[in-house]
């Protein structure tokens, strides 16, 4: 099995696009919580840009002191900017998940987690303790009149969606059974000829073989589609692209050895071991819930995050963030620490896939570090020419996010925008200047390109956070706004736009 090749020269004689002191502050914990009108905003709101930004991440990054030993680790702190009237409120919360209250009661870590925190006292006290925190930190949506924490591995939390306050465990009105999960990257289908949105996510329930379940809701939340699919070996899927007619995962060429875990000497992603032997699976599941579920080989290599998916003349494109291999999560040492010259660095890759004579080939979109894409909401399942994302300020090398770049997959021409060497950049979230149902009563098409870029940054010569708004037909001329709130915010994971003004 050919190794993918990842085609990054590491360049040690490179000097470095920012001062690690600044980005290791961007992982202190953030204790407070916020609600204020953001008085300094530097440029204008764009008058047409209205609705609310939530984002979701790692708010404490220890309990009281007391180290969590993985970002992914972190207690949900949910932040809501929103933008009305050319003015913006900033509202923050923890997500008051029953380990996150137990432990915030205690001052102290009562839970382990996934990514490698452990109950002080070592492996004694860890042993057989196999109940793992729901953190709720991963992503936040806003979906039948519910605002919902996601994270993979259980049943999200819902806030109220104006004051943020959490209501509690939700099973989206018994859709999901008890224990049942749902993921923390939904898809959303826009309708075509008059119907309605589409909400389509899933499940995995890891084992020997694996359990995906999918799920399609329509706009008001209520189930459209529910079916399950045993595929054999142990799933470790975080994402999931979709198609008119397929969801699509790439299953990771790893193997799980859940002793060390058991016997509480290692968190359960600790457990988990890269195969750079074995290949990586492509899982086609039929949306219509009957037809065979499709499995196409590649080359290994490690996926977190896809950017889109689409079919075209019988062959699907897949656009994928792809690792060489997967970031072992290290029982010692401190994630602060992290030399980002010896792990792999992300970049972006197109997979088409032949369903006929089953064959993979790929080729290499970008090859700057880069993680957290995004698109315009109207392309998500269907050919799409521009691609935004997050990425290193140098062209080679590993290194943390600093600047976002759009990618024109028809010309491949590029623009970026860096706020290096003191800003750190997160996921942008795409938001058209103009509502669809607008754009159609005026009998216009959309473009593509035109809308916003809003993103959240860590600004470290002011050791407070900042969202950003940037013109997607042309990032180079920087944000047409800086909204600086009055704290940072720690770097964070997912988000969502809604263009309901929720505020109460
Ligand atoms: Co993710």
């Amino acid at each position: 099995m050919p190794k993918l090749q990842i085609s990054q020269p590491q360049t040690a004689a490179q000097k470095p696009s920012y001062d690690r002191t600044d980005w290791q502050r961007g992982y202190e914990s953030q204790l407070n919580e916020s609600d204020y009108w953001i008085d300094e905003i530097e440029g204008e709101i764009p008058p047409d840009l209205q609705g609310t930004f939530f984002r979701n991440g790692p708010g404490l990054l220890d309990i009281n002191g007391q180290r969590i030993h993985h970002p992914f680790d972190g207690d949900g702190m949910v932040c809501a900017i929103v933008i009305s009237n050319g003015r913006a409120h900033f509202r923050n919360r923890f997500v008051h998940t029953e380990g996150y209250l137990a432990e915030k009661a205690a001052g102290k870590i009562l839970h382990r987690g996934v990514f490698g925190t452990q109950k002080p006292g070592g492996w004694l006290t860890n042993i057989f303790d196999l109940k793992i925190k729901n953190i709720a930190n991963t992503n936040i949506i806003y979906w039948g009149g519910k605002l919902l924490a996601l994270w993979e591995a259980a049943a999200p939390y819902r806030l109220d969606p104006c004051t943020l306050e959490t209501i509690g465990l939700d099973t989206l009105d018994g859709i999901l059974r008890p224990g049942e999960a749902f993921a923390a990257h939904p898809r959303i289908e826009k309708g075509k000829n008059g119907e309605g949105d589409r909400l389509v996510n899933f499940s995995v329930k890891p084992g020997l073989s694996s359990v995906i379940t999918i799920y399609e809701l329509d706009e008001s939340g209520k189930l459209l589609q529910k079916h399950a699919h045993t595929i054999p070996g142990f799933a470790f899927l975080h994402d999931m692209v979709i198609t008119p007619n397929y969801c699509i995962f790439f299953q990771n060429p790893v193997s799980f050895n859940p002793l060390p875990f058991l016997l509480g000497m290692r968190s359960a992603a600790q457990c988990i071991q890269f195969s750079p032997n074995k290949p990586t699976q492509a899982i086609l599941i039929p949306r219509n819930g009957t037809d065979e579920v499709k499995i196409l080989e590649t080359e290994p290599c490690f996926v977190f995050h896809h950017t889109n998916a689409w079919e075209e003349d019988g062959e699907i494109f897949v656009d994928s963030v792809c690792y060489e291999s997967f970031p072992n999560v290290e029982p010692d040492g401190d994630f602060r620490e992290l030399d980002f010259s010896t792990v792999p660095a992300g970049e972006l890759w197109r997979f088409k896939l032949n369903l006929v004579d089953g064959k993979v080939e790929h080729q290499v979109i970008e090859t700057r570090c880069c993680e957290f894409p995004t698109l315009h909401p109207n392309n998500v399942g269907q050919p799409y020419r521009y691609l935004y994302i997050g990425a290193a300020d140098s062209p080679t090398g590993n290194a943390p996010l600093q600047a976002i770049l759009k990618i024109d997959l028809l010309t491949r021409n590029r623009q970026i925008w860096s706020a290096a060497p003191r800003g750190f950049a997160g996921e942008p979230v795409f938001v058209p200047r103009t509502p669809r149902s607008l754009l159609a009563k005026e009998g216009q098409d959309d473009i593509e390109d035109d809308g916003w870029l809003l993103v959240l940054m860590y600004d470290a010569a002011n050791h407070r956070s900042t969202l950003v708004i940037l013109d997607a037909r042309d990032i180079t001329k920087g944000p047409v706004a800086h909204l600086h709130l009055k704290q940072h915010i720690p770097y964070g994971l997912h988000g969502s736009f809604t263009s309901n003004v929720l505020l109460s």
